[in-house]
């Protein structure tokens, strides 16, 4: 899955209006959008999806406000799309995200950082088939 990545638009940019500019940034940038779907995650999907932080002191409210309202979850293609994407979106902390990047333009906080985007191929594949089935990626 070296050539695909996977992506959340998260609340805080949805209820923001910024869907549509995010995803100009995105195809701008060269990825291709391979599948996306307007969802709502419950605090308990949300906290599945995220398991790897349950030991982390963020974990509840990173539960409580990805599930606070509706997100975009998309699986990207492109070259290099794990990392090229991490360059797009910026670091976590909007506070240290490099100039133009998504983060810096969207992101209000650590927490409410409006994109996600995976660390590494293998995550990359057990976020993208959380949300998604084979049959829901266009070839
Ligand atoms: P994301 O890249 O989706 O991965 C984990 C998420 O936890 C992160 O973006 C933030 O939304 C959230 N988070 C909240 N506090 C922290 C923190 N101190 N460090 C890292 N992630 C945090």
């Amino acid at each position: 899955m070296s050539n695909l990545t996977f992506t959340m638009v998260k609340p805080d940019a949805v209820a923001d209006g910024n869907l549509g500019a995010i995803l100009k940034m995105i195809e701008g940038a060269g990825f291709r959008i391979k599948a996306a779907k307007l969802t709502r995650l419950t605090a308990e999907t949300a906290g599945r999806f995220y398991a790897v932080h349950s030991e982390r002191p963020f974990y509840g409210d990173l539960c409580q406000y990805m599930s606070s309202g509706p997100i975009v979850a998309a699986i990207l293609e492109k070259d290099n799309a794990v990392a090229d994407f991490r360059k797009l979106i910026g670091a976590t902390n909007p506070a240290n995200a490099d100039e133009g990047t998504i983060r810096k333009i969207f992101a209000k906080s650590i927490e409410a950082n409006a994109v996600h985007g995976s660390d590494s191929d293998e995550n990359a594949l057990i976020e993208g088939s959380f949300f998604f089935s084979q049959l829901e990626i266009v070839n």
